[in-house]
Formats: C-alpha cells, structure tokens, sequence
C-alpha cells in the first residue's frame, strides 16, 4: 500500500484503529479520524505515524471538512457505529445514535469523497452478524447493520469504478463493549464463545485483517465478508 492515502472514520478505537495499524504496516499514508480528541491523541502516541483528524460521521460540515485535507483518497473503513438496545416501541431520538453516523454517515461520506477516489480504490463499510441473527431487543442496531450492507451492495453500483463493501463483524473484543457492559462484559464474552465454533471471540484485529482484504483485492465489490467465527451456523 506504498504511496496510498487511507482515511479510517471510526479509528481511534478498536476494529478502526486496528484497520489504521494494519494500513499503515504495509505502508500507507493512514488518518484516524474520531469525535474524541483524547483517543485520538492516545492512538497517534501509541502508534507513530498515524496522522488523525476530528470528525463527526453524523454530520455533513465535519465530514467535507476531514476530506477537504486531501486531493486523492484511495481507500476509506467507515467503522464509526455503535450498539444501541431498545425495542422498536422505545424513545425515538435515542435510537439516533445507531442509524446517524451508521446510515446518513455514509451519505455524507459519499458525498464529500465525490471525484477523490480513483477507479479501483475503496470504500469499506460496517454491518454486522445481527443483520443476519438479529439481536432481540436491539432493533436499530439491527436494521442499521443491514443498512450498512445493503449501502455496500447498492453503492458498488452506483460509484463504480470505485469499489464498495462491507464487513461484518460478530462479537469483537474491542471497548465498544467495554462502555456498554463494564466488567460483565468478561462473562458475555465466554458465554458467546462457548456457543461459537470457533470457540472464541474476535479479536479486533481479526476484522481489520478482513478489511484490508477487501480494501487491497482490486476484483471485490459489493461483497460482505463476514468475520463472526461461524455466529450465523448456531
Ligand atoms: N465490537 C463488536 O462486537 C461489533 C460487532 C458488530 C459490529 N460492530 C460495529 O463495528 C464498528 C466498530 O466497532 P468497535 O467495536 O470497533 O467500536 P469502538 O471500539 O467503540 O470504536 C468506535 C470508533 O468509532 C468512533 N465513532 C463513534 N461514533 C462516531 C461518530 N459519530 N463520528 C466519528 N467517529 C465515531 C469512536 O470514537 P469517538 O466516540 O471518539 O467518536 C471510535 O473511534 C461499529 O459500527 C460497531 O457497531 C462491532
């Protein structure tokens, strides 16, 4: 990936971070970009090399701002998303956080990459294992994952030649789950496993290989790969 411009929106933390590690080993050019400034200065210490960005994915300006830096983008992880439970009967504007950044956050992106990316480079977006087993009682964050990938689908379409696609994580150790569960998180964490084939959780790192992949396999578009350690077979 010598000479390439990667931007991560999501990367000062767990699956996008990794994608940025990863990135910038083969040699790319690599900027994380987050709404956090402390995490994404903890990252940069941690990793030099790493050039960040502050964005919200969720809003338009900020987007335009982050790409507005760059000329040439070659390949984009949009990982910025999170869990958010609740039945379909719940609060409305609670559910905001699951489908901003995950569903307009991709509109915006698209819109402020327009003529930057060149044939053959990427945009890679985030879905997830409960597109396909839903999580009961999280329903936006169900329909936002599908959402994600149904994008990866469409949009491989509607941008070629720029290539479009998606990754699917199952459970990934990352601190996503580490705000949402604490310490319980541990006992989750076992508990899914046990029930994997595989026998164990994701690792962060597990999913960023998955999206190199598909960032660098210049014949892959509108694919989702899942990396859910056989999650929808139980
Ligand atoms: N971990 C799992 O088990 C799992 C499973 C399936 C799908 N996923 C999905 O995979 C993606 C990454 O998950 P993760 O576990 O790596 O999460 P994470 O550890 O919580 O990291 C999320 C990253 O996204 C950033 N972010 C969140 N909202 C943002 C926004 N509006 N604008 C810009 N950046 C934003 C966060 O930084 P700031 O908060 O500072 O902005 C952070 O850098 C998420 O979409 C998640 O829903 C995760």
């Amino acid at each position: 990936m010598h000479g390439q411009n990667v931007v991560v929106i999501g990367g000062s933390k767990g699956i996008g971070l990794e994608v940025a590690r990863q990135a910038l080993a083969r040699g790319a050019r690599v900027t994380i970009a987050a709404r956090g400034e402390a995490a994404l200065a903890a990252a940069a210490a941690a990793i030099p090399g790493l050039e960040t960005a502050v964005v919200d994915a969720a809003d338009a300006a900020s987007v335009r701002a982050l790409f507005a830096r760059f000329d040439t983008v070659d390949h984009v992880y949009h990982s910025a998303g999170t869990f958010v439970g609740g039945p379909a009967s719940g609060d409305v504007a609670a559910y905001r956080a699951a489908i901003e950044p995950r569903i307009f956050g991709i509109a915006h992106l698209v819109a402020a990459t327009e003529g930057k990316i060149p044939a053959g480079g990427s945009i890679t977006l985030t879905g997830g294992v409960s597109t396909d087993r839903p999580a009961k009682g999280a329903w936006i964050t169900n329909v936002g994952t599908a959402a994600a990938e149904q994008s990866a689908r469409a949009l491989a379409l509607d941008l070629a030649p720029v290539r479009v696609n998606a990754v699917a994580p199952g459970w990934t150790d990352t601190p996503m789950w580490e705000g949402l569960l604490g310490e319980d998180r541990h006992a989750a964490f076992a508990d899914v496993a046990a029930r994997l084939p595989v026998g164990h959780i994701a690792a962060a790192a597990d999913v960023a290989g998955a999206v190199l992949f598909l960032m660098n396999n210049c014949s892959v578009t509108g694919e989702i790969v899942h990396v859910d350690g056989g999650h929808r077979l139980i």
